[in-house]
């Protein structure tokens, strides 16, 4: 249940998946929530929900790839509670399918989304951040593939490098500034979500491994659990979020053949043993 003074949390994407586990663990740590999706049904029905059971909730229907749009939402955050103590950029998008057979529109896509949505997200918040002079935090959402590539996930990969390159900037930026606000990023393995949905048409190499995906993603960790996870790491101001353990080999094979200048390997087992191990 949450109270007048809670800290106030904003989230996107949160009508689905990892963003809705986030905003459900919140309110059990007394926060005040500002909601966002383009979703606008599915946010609705959450935001009901939350409040039923007695949490402040606001929602904002929000497209992250428009400036304008994210703008709008600091504004919102600020009319209704005043303040904002945690800032998550969670919204994204699948798109599988051979590197050259993504269209311009599935690209672009991709880019407004994963990648312009955090941009967007620290553009239009960060500067109130810094005003309000106190403790803050920034979470961005990546993904294990922003830091491991694997084939047919090509515009995943980029826009989830480039999430972790921007999130560490940004770190270094507030440390330079000595500023109160911290920063994480969190790079999950396969969590159970509607991910796969936002998946566009792709070929037929594109769609058995879609297929797999989607499987291993169904297989996943609980939002529930990564949200426990994400709360603990967010208390200990904690950068690196990665509730995947699993993993670990193929980063380590990475580092090393990027070390010792050796051509890389991929193993789809990773994929695998990140859904086995988050069971
Ligand atoms: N599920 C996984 O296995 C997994 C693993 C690693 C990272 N992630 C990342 O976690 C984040 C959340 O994904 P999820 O798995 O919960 O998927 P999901 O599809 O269940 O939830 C994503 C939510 O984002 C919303 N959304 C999509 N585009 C949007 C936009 N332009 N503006 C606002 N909202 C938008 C959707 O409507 C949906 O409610 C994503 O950034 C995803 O890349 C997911």
């Amino acid at each position: 249940m949450s109270n007048e003074s809670g800290p106030v949390a904003v989230i996107t994407g949160a009508a689905s998946g990892i963003g809705r586990g986030l905003a459900e663990h919140a309110v059990t740590l007394g926060m005040r929530l500002v909601l966002a999706d383009r979703d606008a049904v599915g946010l609705q029905a959450l935001g009901d929900q939350l409040r039923e059971n007695g949490a402040q909730v606001i929602t904002c229907v929000t497209d992250v790839g428009d400036l304008v749009q994210v703008e709008r939402l600091r504004d919102c955050a600020i009319e209704h509670f005043g303040a904002v103590d945690l800032l998550f950029n969670n919204a994204g998008v699948m798109q599988t399918g051979y590197s050259w057979e993504i269209t311009d529109a599935q690209w672009q896509r991709m880019l407004d989304v994963n990648l312009g949505g955090v941009i967007n997200g620290i553009r239009s918040f960060v500067p109130l951040l810094l005003r309000q002079g106190r403790a803050a935090h920034v979470i961005n959402t990546a993904s294990l593939a922003g830091l491991v590539s694997s084939p047919l996930m090509a515009p995943y990969n980029v826009t989830k490098q480039a999430v972790v390159a921007l999130s560490e900037t940004l770190h270094y930026e507030l440390a330079m500034l000595g500023a109160p606000v911290s920063v994480s990023v969190l790079c999950p393995g396969p969590v159970a979500s509607e991910i796969m949905a936002s998946n566009q048409t792709v070929d037929t190499a594109g769609s058995s491994f879609s297929q797999l995906l989607d499987n291993t993603i169904r297989q996943g960790m609980t939002p529930a659990e990564l949200a426990t996870q994400v709360f603990a790491a967010v208390a200990q101001k904690r950068f690196w979020i990665l509730p995947h353990k699993g993993f670990k080999p193929a980063l380590e094979r990475r580092v090393h053949s990027i070390l010792e200048e050796t051509n890389p390997q991929f193993h789809m087992t990773d994929v695998e043993e990140d859904a086995h191990a988050a069971r």
